[in-house]
């Protein structure tokens, strides 16, 4: 049975991926951070736990990287661990730049020393386009990466390093680098979640408002479901290589908005207000992602599309209010 570790397995990918890599027979192994409140910790992934193999360590500890790989000599590393809220990312960029960036120095220098012939899998982001867009308004492997986000600049630190340690070690690393991937396990500081969550909450009289920041950002939002076989598909082809992993179609925050509340049946006039506090200093106003790359290289598409995404999101909140009764 192979074994797989994944550094960010309470992650909203983690959790997905912990769950796919069960069903395909892997023993999985996962890295936990230390969190003052431990009820919350595994969330997402308590309904497997029993089938996990969780151990304490923290991405900006080589030693705790270091022993667990000795421990575990897994044959596929999954790296999803980062400080990955953009907006954060500003109001805290050193602890970004460590948690994001040095981070995955510190897992790829202890695979070089602990075992060079595994494969890995680092989690790169389209948020490292910044604001450079090709010519026909998509982003691919080729587009030049401009990032305008302290997390921006961390991944496409750690998106060079996998380059390099691919090309100067002969380490097997690949970017996969995602377009946004939401679900009904996101944080509910996302915007995606966040829009579903206080929508739901406005229909059942819990509040008002809802408070949101720029609308006009476009996004290419899929479903983090599709998006963990991608990751599992690249670490199966012949040679490392990177990826873009995107569903083609952009939605501006706007049309999220709008297509929630009428789901609804709420008009979004009457509830949204616009807060300065939810802009970022700097903005990445559009995305949609180009994986003709990726799906010449294994076949990997999109499944779900953003409506069924959204839906089965306001269904997690319409459910979780009517079960907690609160
Ligand atoms: N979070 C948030 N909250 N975003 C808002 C809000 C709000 O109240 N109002 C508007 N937005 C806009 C943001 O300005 C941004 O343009 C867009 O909604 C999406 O924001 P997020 O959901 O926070 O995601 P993100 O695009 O910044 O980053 C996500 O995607 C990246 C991939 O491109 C994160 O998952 C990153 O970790 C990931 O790498």
């Amino acid at each position: 049975m192979k074994k797989a570790l994944i550094t960010g397995i309470n992650g909203q990918d983690g959790s997905y991926l912990a769950e796919l890599l069960l069903e395909k027979g892997y023993v999985v192994h996962g890295i936990l951070k230390r969190n003052s409140v431990a009820e919350t910790q595994t969330t997402r992934i308590e309904h497997i736990r029993r089938d996990l193999n969780l151990a304490y360590g923290d991405m900006t500890d080589l030693s705790s990287l270091i022993y667990v790989l000795k421990e575990v000599q897994p044959e596929e590393v999954y790296n999803l661990a980062a400080q990955s809220h953009v907006k954060i990312s500003f109001d805290q960029p050193i602890y970004t730049a460590q948690a994001t960036g040095v981070s995955t120095m510190n897992l790829l220098e202890a695979i070089r020393l602990i075992k060079p012939d595994v494969r890995v899998y680092q989690a790169s982001s389209s948020e490292m386009f910044g604001n450079t867009v090709d010519e026909d308004g998509y982003q691919r492997e080729t587009t030049p990466m401009n990032p305008v986000s302290p997390y921006g600049c961390s991944k496409v630190f750690s998106y060079h390093l996998a380059r390099n340690y691919r090309n100067a070690y002969g380490i097997f690393v690949s970017n996969g680098i995602l377009f946004n991937h939401e679900s009904p396990r996101r944080g509910s500081n996302f915007v995606t979640n966040k829009v579903c969550k206080e929508a739901v909450r406005i229909k059942i009289g819990k509040t008002d408002s809802l408070a949101l920041g720029n609308l006009d950002a476009s996004r290419d939002w899929g479903h983090a479901r599709d998006y963990v076989k991608a990751m599992w598909m690249i670490l199966q082809l012949e040679r490392p290589d990177d990826y873009v992993c995107a569903t083609g179609v952009s939605h501006t925050v706007r049309d999220l908005v709008n297509y929630v509340f009428e789901k609804l049946d709420l008009d979004p006039e009457s509830h949204i207000t616009i807060d300065e506090r939810y802009f970022r200093p700097e903005e990445l106003d559009h995305l949609k992602g180009d994986s003709s790359k990726l799906k010449k290289a294994c076949g990997w598409e999109p499944k779900i599309t953003f409506e069924e995404m959204l839906d089965e999101m306001i269904e997690h909140w319409l459910d979780h209010y009517s079960e907690s009764g609160q």
